[in-house]
């Protein structure tokens, strides 16, 4: 199919990312073999296994083979028990996690949630909100705002109070990139973008607004509405299905994909895309599961590998085309859960057609689907 050889590195992390990467890094290797594709992988540490291997979130070893890759498939990082003993800006989320979305420019954050028939059980929705199914892709702007905007600080007052001071900027240019992804995005969809913002109170939210509008003008063929991003939260518990793409700025984006993500069930099924620039037509990018490390059940074969396998499709996808291999992923995986098989969070005891199992079993099944 290829004769080019993709350079993968793989950061395991924290918690269960080991576990998900595992099954996951199967799952690659096994597409790669039925399509004939060639993945070089290699494994380094990240988060608090890079801070314990190499004395920091992000060893220089680990930074220097994701600048030598083509992509990142990463697992996740921090440990809420370990976080509080070092200095914030140390902490795996901000030396690991913040710093290479900023240092490789990943600037659209990809996340698609998607309720499968056979889970609607596991969405807190009522069936009839359900309607025909959840089908909702949140493209979040992810190096701007007020999660990167200066100042930003924390300064002593002379009164003995303290002030926090976090700042929220966008430029034309980055709402203008972002957007242009939005409506791509929405034209191989349903064709529908709503933009979000809180253009009657912010600055940003005004020239968010205006800037989205004008990009638009260029997408005749996408429907584009706006919404504030407070009426938003609500719609997404009232109405999902109104919902095709939601186009956000880095926090509101943060806020509305984990409660978009909770209508999916479960953490465990949603992969992300980070990406960034496109060169020769290839998209340098990041993939992680949204679910976090969830250390309450690492290691012990229960975490659900599906959203760290749905990135390795989102990874083939969107970093390198490779279109036909990560449909197949994205059946496989929808294969396995037609099938009746289901993780600890996304089994309910009442469905006496469904089977419980682990991790490694999970992944087993999807490679075997494949
Ligand atoms: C996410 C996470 C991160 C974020 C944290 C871990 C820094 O919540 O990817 O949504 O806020 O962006
Ligand atoms: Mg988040």
């Amino acid at each position: 199919m290829s004769s080019k050889t993709y350079q993968i590195a793989a950061l395991a992390g924290d918690g269960i990312g080991p576990e998900v990467i595992r099954e996951a890094l199967s799952v690659l290797r096994a597409v790669g073999q039925k399509f004939h594709i060639q993945f070089n992988i290699t494994e380094a540490p990240v988060g608090w296994a890079g801070i314990d291997a190499a004395g920091k979130a992000l060893p220089d070893d680990t930074l220097d083979l994701c600048r030598r890759s083509d992509s990142i498939l990463f697992g996740s990082v921090g440990l809420p028990d370990r976080d509080p003993t070092i200095p914030k800006d140390q902490r795996p989320e901000r030396a690991a996690l913040l710093r290479i979305r900023k240092e490789f420019g990943l600037f659209a954050n990809l996340r698609p949630v998607q309720l499968p028939k056979a889970l609607a059980h596991a969405c807190p929705l009522r069936p009839e909100r359900q309607g025909d199914g959840i089908d909702i892709l949140v493209v979040r702007e992810l190096t701007g705002g007020m999660y990167f905007g200066q100042p930003k600080k924390t300064e002593d007052l002379r009164n003995g109070q303290q002030r926090a001071i976090d700042t929220m900027v966008y430029t034309t240019s980055e709402i203008e990139r972002i957007a242009h992804v939005g409506f791509k995005a929405a034209q191989l969809r349903r064709k529908k973008l709503t933009s979000i913002d809180k253009a009657n109170v912010l600055e940003n939210g005004i020239l968010w607004r205006e800037v989205v509008s004008r990009v638009g003008k260029g997408y005749a063929d996408v429907a584009l509405d706006h919404m504030f991003v407070d009426n938003a939260a609500m719609q997404l518990m009232l109405r999902p299905t109104q919902f095709d793409v939601l186009l956000c700025e880095n926090m509101f984006g943060d806020i509305l994909s984990d409660e978009a993500a909770a209508l999916a069930g479960s953490l465990g099924m949603l992969p992300s895309a980070s990406l960034g620039a496109t060169t020769a037509n290839q998209t340098f990018g990041f993939f992680e599961p949204a679910g976090g490390t969830a250390p309450d059940i690492a290691g012990k074969d229960l975490a659900n590998p599906i959203a760290q396998i749905l990135s390795v499709a989102l990874m083939l996808r969107y970093s390198f085309g490779l279109n036909t291999a990560a449909d197949a992923i994205d059946k496989a995986v929808g294969k396995v859960i037609d099938a009746g098989l289901r993780t600890g969070d996304i089994h309910s005891p009442s469905d006496t057609s469904a089977r419980r199992i682990g991790t490694r079993e999970m992944g087993a099944a999807i490679v075997a689907a494949l």
